[in-house]
Formats: structure tokens, sequence, C-alpha cells
């Protein structure tokens, strides 16, 4: 076992590190405040490569493996959790799902332009009462022959308004359950497809989550992805690499706060020593950063099963739990490090902190992270 990244891994590390502190770190502040879509940065993390990391380069993307994205996905959370997550969605829901069940028309037409970054997806599986329980879609996707007539709401969802194509589950056959629902490629501008208001949010303020109304719209056949009925398999199975590219968010978020923190513990002065001499300083920055190796290592692992073809569902979800945890935990203990200067928007950590807790919801809440290792160690 060698715990080391090759040159290439660390060149790809250095390259996202460069890009956050030049291009995300300028203007974080205000577009969380104003709640600002990161329409410049997103489109650089484009040219940059950056939002179809994984993607076959046949089909317009990078060709890299998990890790090189897990290690991406750490330094650009680390300053801006609202880009990284138009990364994390882009790469790990969209392209992955469309490149590893698509066909090849889909490919051609759909992730290509994705996987360069000249469009960005959505994946919508969420509705009004079917977040965490999501085989009980409402949206319906009625079989008319050569297309679908799709109907219904879908909440939460991250480029809500920003996305040109969506990827939406819907049930076509009530009857077989979970076997009944598939998952539709829908076009933004898609007559009867409309975009609700932006949802004001505690965190991730700069991305873009909105609800999402479709009243009678037609879905050619050809849009459909895999056999009828795959879809919820589709959405389990992507969201599976999801969140191993959430648990690299929440530890870019935890590793943000950490590095923010000891860096102020060593200038602010009390009780006539710089704060990080004071052992209860001490204390906190040494689980700060056990955890957050802890965090690091279980989203290295979970990415380095699925570049090695090794089943990777308990390990993605393990990675998830954790790291989401740290987070939350390391961002607060961040804001108590800085003091009252923690409370306020310039020393960036109370954002970090406000950013944490939606990874313990997205792409799968704690508890059902928790419900994915529990069936997996009780198999
Ligand atoms: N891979 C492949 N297949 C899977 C799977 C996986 N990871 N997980 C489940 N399945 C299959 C099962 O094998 C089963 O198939 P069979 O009937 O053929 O055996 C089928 O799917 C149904 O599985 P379950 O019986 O386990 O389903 P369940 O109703 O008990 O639910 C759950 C399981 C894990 C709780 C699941 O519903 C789940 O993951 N819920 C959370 C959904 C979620 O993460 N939503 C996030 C929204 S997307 C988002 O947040 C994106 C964003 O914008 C940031």
């Amino acid at each position: 076992m060698i715990f080391q990244l090759s040159e290439e891994h660390l060149m790809i590390q250095q390259a996202a590190r460069d890009f956050a502190q030049q291009e995300l770190l300028p203007g974080v502040i205000e577009r969380d405040e104003n709640q600002k879509f990161p329409a410049e940065q997103v489109k650089r993390l484009g040219e940059l490569g950056f939002l179809g990391m994984m993607v076959d380069p046949k089909y317009g993307g990078g060709g890299l493996d998990a890790i090189s994205y897990v290690l991406a996905m750490e330094e650009i959370s680390k300053i801006d959790a609202s880009v990284s997550v138009v990364m994390s969605v882009n790469n790990s829901l969209v392209c992955w799902g469309l490149e590893t069940f698509g066909s090849e028309a889909q490919k051609q037409k759909y992730l290509v332009p994705l996987a360069k970054g000249e469009i960005i997806g959505a994946f919508c599986l969420s509705e009004p009462e079917a977040g965490s329980d999501a085989t009980s879609q409402r949206t319906t996707a009625e079989d008319k022959g050569d297309h679908y007539l799709l109907n219904g709401t879908k909440n939460w969802i991250t480029n809500g308004s920003t996305a040109s194509v969506y990827l939406v589950m819907a049930q076509t056959d009530v009857a077989k359950g979970h076997k009944g629902i598939n998952c539709l490629i829908v076009e933004k501008g898609a007559a009867g497809f409309t975009v609700g208001l932006k949802e004001n949010k505690l965190g991730i303020r700069g991305s873009d989550t909105h609800s999402l109304m479709f009243q009678d719209v037609k879905v050619p056949k050809e849009n459909r992805i895999g056999e009828d009925g795959f879809g919820f398999k589709f959405a389990m199975k992507t969201l599976t690499g999801g969140r191993i590219g959430i648990a690299a968010q929440a530890l870019g978020i935890a590793s943000g706060a950490y590095e923010l923190a000891l860096k102020y513990s060593k200038e602010r002065k009390a009780f006539g020593k710089e704060i990080c001499n004071h052992q209860a300083i001490q204390f906190k920055l040494a689980d700060m950063a056990t955890e957050i190796e802890a965090a690091r290592l279980l989203c290295l692992k979970a990415a380095w099963l699925k570049d090695t073809g090794q089943d990777y569902n308990q390990a993605s979800s393990m990675a998830k739990l954790f790291s989401s945890e740290v987070a939350m935990k390391t961002a607060v203990e961040a804001v108590q490090i800085h003091g009252g200067y923690g409370f306020v928007k310039e020393f960036h950590v109370e954002r970090l902190m406000r950013d944490a807790k939606i990874t313990q919801i997205y792409e799968g809440t704690s508890e059902v992270q928790r419900i994915v290792i529990a069936r997996s160690v009780l198999q």
C-alpha cells in the first residue's frame, strides 16, 4: 500500500489550488451575499477541463481518474463550495451517467458539450414529497408511443436555471414501483417546462437551486436513458459516484476552515501569547487535523475503488457520511477559534460553516448514508 500521490495527481491538485486562489477567492463573499451565480468562474472551470474531468477524451473530457477529481474538488471547495457543487453535479451526476449509460447519439449530442463545459447539466430526482424516499416519485412520464408526456414538479435542483440539459426521473408505470421509473433527457426551452423561483438558501448561496415544473412536456423516446424502467437504478448508480464528489466537497470545506483557523491561531494573541500556544486551541487543531486526514483517506479510498473497477457503494457512503460530519464540526470550531471575527463575513469561516450544512443533506442525507452502509455491512 502506497500512500503517495503521483506527479500527475499533484499537478492537478496544484492547478485546482491556483485556480481557486486566483479566480474564485476574489468576489466569493459578494457572490455569497448577493446569491450571484458564478457564471464567469464556471465558464473558466469548463475551459480548464474541470467540468468533464473523468470523461473519455473522445467525448471531450479530461480522461482523468476519480482520485484526480477528489483532489480538485477538495481544492475548489476550500474556497467556494457554490462553484464546486456545479462542478460536482456536472461531473458525477450528469456526465458520468450519460457516459456510462447513454446511447452513442445521446453522448454525441449532450455529453460532448457538457464535458467540454460549453453547457452545464442538472440531475432531477427530488420532489416536494420525495427526497430521501426516492422511489415515491410522483412525476409521470406517460408512454405515448414515439414520445413520453412528462408531468410533475422537481425540487431542490442544482443548476436549476443555468443548466441546458436536465436528467429527469419520472414514473411511467406506477404499478411497477421503482421498476417503472425512467430517466429522460429534457432540454431547456422545451414547451411546457418552466423553472420556478430561486431558493434563498443558508449556504452555497451562489449556486442556483430551483424547483422545476413540467406540464405536458413532450420528450422523444430516444431521450430515455437505458432500457424501459431503468431510471431508478440509473439514479442510484449515479448518486453512488456523486457521493464521492460531495464527500470531497465536504472535505474541502473542512480543510479550508481548518487552514484559516490554523493561520489565525498563529497571528492572534491573547493572554500574552499567540492563541495557538494555548492548549485549548491546540486540542481543537489536533482534532481537526486528525479528522480531516481520516475524511481524506475515506474519500481517496472510495475514488480508488471506483478507479480500479471495484464496488464502491459502501465506501462512497462512508466517505460522504464522515466527511460531511467533519465539515460541519470543523467549520463550527474554526468559527470558535476566530472568536468574534469568525462571526463576520470578511474572515470566510462563517460562510464555510453555512456551506458545510448542505453536505449532510444533499445527494442523500447522513441518515440515507447510514441506511446504505448498514445494509451493506448486514448483507
Ligand atoms: N446501485 C445500484 N442499484 C441500487 C443501488 C445502488 N447504489 N441502491 C439501490 N439499488 C437498487 C436495489 O438493488 C433495488 O433493485 P432491485 O429491486 O432490482 O433489487 C432498487 O434499487 C431499490 O432499492 P432499495 O429497495 O434499496 O430502495 P429504497 O426505497 O429502500 O431506497 C435509498 C434506498 C438508499 C434510501 C434510496 O432511496 C436513496 O438513495 N435515497 C436518497 C436519494 C438521494 O440521494 N437524493 C439526492 C437527490 S440528488 C441531489 O441532491 C443532487 C443535487 O442537485 C446536488
